[in-house]
């Protein structure tokens, strides 16, 4: 236990000296007063290095089609129980246009990898986005180079691709159809456009060991992300895992905080599935490092036919009502509501 005090203390001085064996003893550490203090230690360092501004990011989920078959994910194409949509492009555009005048001032695009919309809807997309005043982010998987420079051209400002798992064999086991090396390619190609980054891990995946999570702490690290999404793993009842048991959420947490001290200055989310796999878990999270929010704006009924996982939360809410209610959240936190895009600020270590 001692130990784990020694290490926290020197890799909050210098983040890149902290090794996979540390990481890993701090990982393993279950001693409640020390993971508290590791908690209140990454909550100090967002204060300092973010500030008590938290980010919305209104997320519009618009497409559950996808061409992967993730072995995690309730959308994977294999899982025919479940009914798909497409939204049209008018009514997605519709829709951010209504979440900035909500006051978002940055509007995520997510869906499966569904190739029917082309490179040039979404850049048609973005280039209406863009004239409300908004940041535009992107999480729509895997494309090539073509049409990742469309896009930045068009004005999308972010994407969002998580590396799942940084362990390749992990990783080749729960993506039959995908490789790791591609996901990395993808992200560098982003990241040389021009794009903030975000990447990030799933927390308590079949097969997963402390070890391979503090290789996803190494690998967020070394790739300097703009951006980090963690949440815990939640098995869905039409996938190959739906026996496998769920993350564990001081599990997350520590991902969470130890996240915010390896990068001082990213962009963290309280995930929604934070907030699913417990009650207030998001709040939680806004407490342990995280700075940024993603409330629902997708339209019912579609946003209950997005299923990542079972028991998401707010599929059942006026459609409308997640902005104001995130709002309602960070003040009950006594933080502040973002008023700009919240682009990351790069800081020098302190
Ligand atoms: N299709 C794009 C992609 O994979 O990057 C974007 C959308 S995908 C649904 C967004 C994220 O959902 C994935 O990166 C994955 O981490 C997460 N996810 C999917 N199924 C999940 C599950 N059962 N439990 C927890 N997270 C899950
Ligand atoms: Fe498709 Fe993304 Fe789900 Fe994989 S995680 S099946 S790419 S939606
Ligand atoms: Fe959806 Fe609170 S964020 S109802």
């Amino acid at each position: 236990m001692r130990e784990s005090y020694v290490i926290l203390e020197k890799i909050k001085a210098d983040p890149y000296s902290a090794t996979l064996e540390e990481l890993t003893v701090l990982l393993k550490e279950n001693d409640e007063e020390f993971n508290e203090y590791l908690f209140q230690t990454a909550d100090e360092v967002r204060r300092e290095y973010v500030g008590d501004e938290v980010h919305i990011r209104a997320l519009i989920e618009f497409s559950n089609y996808c061409r992967r078959d993730c072995k995690y994910c309730g959308l994977r194409r294999s899982n025919r129980k479940l009914r798909r949509y497409r939204m049209k492009p008018e009514e997605i555009v519709q829709r951010a246009r209504m979440a900035a005048e909500m006051g978002a001032r940055t509007i995520v695009l997510q869906s499966g990898e569904d190739l029917t919309f082309t490179a040039e809807t979404i850049a048609d997309m973005i280039k209406e986005m863009k004239k409300f005043d908004v940041a535009v982010t992107l999480s729509l998987g895997e494309r090539d180079y073509r049409e990742y420079k469309l896009w930045k051209d068009s004005g999308a400002d972010r994407y969002l691709m998580r590396h799942e798992t940084a362990n390749p064999e992990l990783y080749r086991k729960l993506h039959p159809d995908s490789r790791f090396e591609e996901r990395l390619k993808c992200l560098k190609i982003l990241r040389e456009l021009g794009y903030e980054v975000g990447a990030g891990s799933i927390v308590g995946l079949p097969g997963q060991t402390a070890w391979d999570m503090a290789m996803d702490l190494i690998f967020t690290r070394d790739m300097d992300c703009d951006m980090v999404g963690i949440g815990p793993f939640i098995p869905h009842p039409d996938t190959p895992l739906a026996h496998e048991k769920p993350g564990d959420f001081i599990m997350c947490l520590k991902m969470v905080a130890l996240t915010r001290i390896l990068i001082p200055d990213s962009n963290i989310p309280a995930t929604t599935a934070m907030g699913t796999i417990k009650p207030g878990g998001r709040e939680i999270t806004l407490q342990c490092g995280a700075n940024v929010i993603m409330p629902n704006l997708t339209p019912t009924p579609y946003r209950a036919l997005y299923q990542l996982y079972p028991g998401k939360i707010c599929v059942f809410e006026s459609d409308v009502r997640c902005l104001p209610c995130v709002k309602m959240m960070i003040e009950r936190l006594n933080r502040k509501v973002g008023t700009t895009y919240g682009n990351r600020v790069k800081k020098k270590a302190a």
